[in-house]
């Protein structure tokens, strides 16, 4: 009891500056299902963060409130955003693996008064639908212009595409296209895959009768990834010297297990690498690993995640606590730090993250892991495919 008084009188002497708010933070991603790795990434990222950062900004506590939403379902991304700003009170939205549900939600921060940190969903054109919208994963512009020169460099002249039938999917096919036409190269089919598609035996057959040296594919990263990369070994397309050409979602590395020697040497182009060689990184990597629980589990999703995180304090630091979206987004334009991914910043116009592109390759460990080893670096990439909407 005299504590309590004694903790009372300290506080009001204080000025009621030990007054702390709670500041919530919603997070919506996919923790159940098919995809439930993939948001079981984004809460390792977000708890490494805390974990090494603390759940306090100043004086007040952060809270992350997390919503299930688990495959793309735009309506329910929509409804399940709007109880975490009316019933929960949120200040800030965050998570959102697919660009329909990322997509479905911009329309309402701006009566909202809240920002969205976008911590995958990788379709260039997000950001416009709002000047709220601020990302930390990567676009598909950013990672297949950069996978079309490497097949340049390398003397293909014939490609055949194969890609998801939704928003990064048809940016990966026209990022890739646009830059491989313009080095030479020839895309002699482009195939467009329903979401549902599990199997790719059919699309295999039409990638060997196409008469291309190499096929360039993009899925969402989960079971999809999986079973693609698969299908392409096990309907002897690499035997047959047909090159695998893809972003680094294929090559996911929780994926990797599964694949074992059927993704060795295969090379994607990333902007993460759970394997990049720095000392940010190793420290990001521990606690993740803590977090995750099951290290092999670890993927992509956990680093724009923790840079989220960094985002979002700033954020709060910048408002004081106070719900003032514009305020919050301004504050982190032109934002720069070193990621466990290399250094990046937000660029202050498209408030997308500029960063490192790095080419990789499938390699096994001594310990006999599999690993996405870096082998090239395309420095401080803005994402083209902003300009190229222009
Ligand atoms: C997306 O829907 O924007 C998305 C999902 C998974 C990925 C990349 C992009 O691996």
């Amino acid at each position: 009891m005299r504590r309590i008084l004694l903790a009372a009188v300290a506080a009001i002497a204080l000025g009621g500056t030990a007054l702390a708010d709670t500041i919530k933070v919603g997070v919506i991603g996919p923790f159940s299902g098919p995809f439930a790795i993939q948001g079981k990434n984004f809460k390792a990222g977000i708890d490494a963060w805390t974990a090494l950062n603390g759940a306090k900004v100043g004086n007040d506590d952060v809270e992350i409130v997390y919503r299930d939403l688990p495959a793309a379902n735009p309506a329910q991304a929509k409804s399940l955003a709007q109880d975490l700003v009316v019933k929960e009170h949120v200040q800030y939205l965050a998570g959102f693996y697919f660009t329909p549900d990322a997509m479905a939600v911009t329309p309402l921060l701006e009566q909202a008064n809240v920002p969205m940190v976008i911590m995958n969903a990788a379709t260039s054109a997000i950001v416009t639908k709002s000047p709220l919208v601020v990302r930390t994963s990567f676009t598909l512009w950013q990672t297949s212009v950069p996978m079309a020169k490497v097949a340049a460099q390398r003397g293909i002249k014939k490609v055949i595409t194969a890609v998801s039938d939704y928003g990064p999917g048809v940016d990966a096919e026209t990022a890739f296209a646009t830059t491989f036409k313009a080095d030479g190269g020839q895309i002699v089919e482009s195939i467009r895959m329903p979401l549902s598609t599990t199997d790719f035996s059919p699309i295999m057959q039409r990638v060997k009768d196409s008469g291309a040296e190499a096929v360039f594919a993009f899925l969402p990263s989960g079971p999809t990834t999986l079973g693609f990369l698969k299908s392409y070994n096990e309907n002897g397309l690499k035997q047959a010297g047909i090159q695998f050409l893809a972003p680094g979602d294929l090559t996911q590395e929780s994926d990797l297990p599964a694949l074992g020697d059927m993704a060795l040497g295969v090379t994607t182009t990333f902007h993460y690498s759970i394997a990049h060689d720095s000392g940010e990184n190793k420290k990001f990597v521990a606690a993740a690993r803590t977090a995750i629980g099951n290290p092999a589990e670890l993927s992509f999703p956990s680093v724009s995640a923790y840079d989220g995180m960094r985002v979002i304090y700033k954020m709060i630091e910048a408002t004081g606590g106070k719900q003032d979206a514009k305020k919050a987004v301004d504050a982190v334009k032109g934002m720069a730090w070193e990621s466990p991914r290399g250094p990046v910043s937000i660029d202050p116009e498209s408030r997308h993250i500029t960063q490192n592109i790095y080419l990789r390759e499938v390699a096994k460990a001594e310990d006999g892991t599999y690993y996405n080893k870096e082998i090239q670096t395309f420095p401080n990439m803005t994402d083209p495919g902003l300009a190229a909407a222009k």
